[in-house]
């Protein structure tokens, strides 16, 4: 089935008992029972809801996954895989990574006893498979990474995690399901921020996991559960009206996306564009075998220094300067002073996220009014 299909249609068809096209909100947290343990499905919204069972049908279907899970975040999603693993388990990945998700696994999760190498993943994901040990469980990888758009080779990262009886799990959050589908590279586990392109509206926070396994699912099911991380029926509405539009939207976001990075490349006062849609990215060969289009984030580094940066920042009227991504509005961020400021800034400067280094999430805008902002700001 065609995307534009699958995303009207996936989850859900019509409510049984009206007819209703659209899941209702069943905005309940239990459910009577005729008798004791006599139920019709549903006992505490916790444990399930009406209005998360398609959300989470759709979640999988999008993803090409048997069993999709929704949490209250992308953290609280991220946070259950790591439940599954046990204090001692290595965990390997790439050191390009949204920032809160290094936090979780330095700050957080490294004080329940588990360990993680967080290293360059090199060219095909060649530093990922030197980090791994026979301890290592899980690897972890985004492709594109956040904020620096490095693509990696899902397939060879699989590959030698299932080699060394690791799983593999890919936040997809920065194409969504839209553009990528990792687990028909052989990836376990896929994690979306879904707060970000599969809800698309800036109005929801919320995670996703999408899985083939069904024990690893049975047991993040259970960690949903106990772990209480769960979003409310609202958000699973909201987000399953996101859904419906999935496709029309990531592709005027990969329009903006090609035709912004198109503009800046060639502009005097922007030193360097990131976007692994430009034949000069060196992972554009790679996206082109593994994506189906680039998506609508792109990095750049304009000339000049800090208060440069600042006043151009603050010169645009389109653009809203704000964290997040993947949303209708186009938003810009300085990603060192916003979204990876958690990172110590030695870490920082060997990325690349030195001062002049700006990101964009284009919108939905039309392109040519997004380059006409940039022109008079630039100006
Ligand atoms: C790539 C990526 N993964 C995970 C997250 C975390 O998701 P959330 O903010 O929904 O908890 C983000 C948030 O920005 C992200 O960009």
């Amino acid at each position: 089935m065609n995307l534009e299909t699958l995303a009207v249609h996936a989850g859900f068809e019509q409510d049984a008992a009206t007819g209703a096209v659209m899941p209702p909100i069943y905005q309940v947290s239990t459910f009577a029972q005729r008798a004791p343990g006599e139920h019709l499905g549903y006992e505490y919204s916790r444990s399930d809801n009406p209005t998360r069972t398609p959300l989470q049908a759709a979640i999988a279907e999008l993803e090409h996954a048997k069993h999709g899970l929704v949490f209250s975040s992308g953290l609280a999603a991220i946070d259950a895989v790591l439940n599954t693993l046990k204090a001692g388990d290595h965990i390997v990945a790439c050191d390009d990574l949204y920032g809160g998700t290094a936090r979780l696994f330095n700050q957080v999760a490294a004080n329940r006893g588990l360990t993680f190498t967080l290293t360059p993943p090199l060219k095909a994901g060649e530093g990922l498979i030197a980090a791994m040990t026979p301890n290592t469980k899980l690897v972890w990888i985004e492709s594109p990474t956040n904020p620096m758009l490095n693509v990696l080779d899902i397939s060879a990262v699989a590959e030698a995690a299932h080699a060394r009886g690791a799983l593999l799990a890919v936040d997809n959050t920065f194409l969504s399901p839209a553009l990528q589908n990792p687990i028909s590279f052989g990836a376990d586990i896929v994690m979306h921020s879904v707060t970000k392109y599969i809800n698309g509206h800036s109005d929801v926070i919320m995670g996703a996991l999408a899985v083939n396994d069904d024990a690893l699912y049975e047991r993040l099911k259970f960690l949903q559960n106990a772990m209480g991380a769960v979003p409310s029926p609202i958000d699973c509405f909201l987000v399953m009206r996101g859904i419906r539009t999935l496709a029309l939207r990531i592709a005027q976001h990969d329009r903006n996306g090609r035709a912004l990075s198109g503009y800046l490349a060639q502009h005097p006062k922007v030193e360097a564009v990131i976007y692994p849609g430009l034949v000069s990215h060196p992972g554009h060969a790679l996206a082109v075998k593994q994506q189906r289009g680039f998506g609508g984030m792109l990095c750049f580094y304009l000339r000049g220094d800090l208060e440069a940066i600042r006043k151009f920042l603050s010169n645009l009227h389109l653009f809203k300067i704000a964290e997040s991504l993947g949303g209708v509005e186009s938003l810009i961020e300085h990603p060192a002073i916003m979204t990876h400021a958690s990172v110590p800034e030695e870490r920082r400067r060997q990325l690349g996220i030195l001062d002049n280094f700006i990101r964009i999430s284009c919108g939905i805008e039309h392109a040519d009014d997004l380059i006409a902002d940039l022109e008079r700001a630039l100006g």
